[in-house]
């Protein structure tokens, strides 16, 4: 082979190294809106009053750090504090891209997960209650103090969205946490 081909070569290889790794190696990947939720999930919104919830954000960090259910540990690829540490995990802390997610698709993904990712579908693992105390909590790390409002399709300030007692409390209020999962696995 001639030199002057195998420099050429190792420069394009080399390009196409810095490429795949600044696309989706280290960063979470470029701000892009996400998919719009599929229509089984487009109309579940966080239930009432919940975005100025005190108690349930204080939940929703313990089931995101794993304390409530070490099955369910956000956080080892999340971090605690919303910053990644498993390269390719969303990084909650950016609010412009977060922004371009409403509740209904955090809840989405949350429950479904993201195809071929290592995030994988928390369902079964998370009842409904309990997936929106999470969101709750993600929520804090980039859109501190917002709340989704469907009507207006955008964050607002979570002060100015609709109390509790506007709407029926969800049904299943009483259900305690998420029952680990049977032994066998
Ligand atoms: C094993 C690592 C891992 C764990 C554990 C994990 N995630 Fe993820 N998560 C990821 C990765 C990787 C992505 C980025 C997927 C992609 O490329 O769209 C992601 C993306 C997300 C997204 C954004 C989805 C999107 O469309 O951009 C949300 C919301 C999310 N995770 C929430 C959670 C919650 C809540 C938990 C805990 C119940 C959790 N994750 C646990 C790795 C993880």
């Amino acid at each position: 082979m001639k030199p002057m081909k195998a420099t050429q070569l190792a420069v394009v290889l080399g390009m196409g190294l810095f490429m795949v790794a600044c696309g989706g190696g280290e960063s979470d990947g470029p701000v892009v809106p996400p998919p719009p939720a599929p229509a089984e999930y487009a109309a579940s919104h966080m239930p009432a009053g919940w975005w100025t919830d005190a108690a349930k954000l204080e939940e929703g960090r313990k089931l995101f750090i794993g304390e409530t259910n070490p099955d369910v540990n956000c956080a080892s690829c999340h971090g605690k504090d919303g910053k990644p540490v498993k390269a390719g995990a969303r990084d909650f802390r950016k609010g412009d891209r977060m922004a371009l997610y409403s509740d209904s698709v955090w809840f989405w993904r949350i429950a479904e997960g993201v195809p071929n990712t290592k995030m994988k579908a928390w369902k079964s693992k998370l009842s409904e209650e309990d997936r929106w105390k999470i969101v709750l909590f993600e929520r804090n790390f980039g859109l501190a103090g917002k709340g989704w409002d469907p009507e207006k399709h955008a964050w607002v300030d979570a002060a100015s969205l609709p109390a509790a007692g506007a709407v029926a409390a969800p049904t299943s209020a009483e259900a305690p946490a998420a029952a680990p999962a049977p032994a066998g696995k």
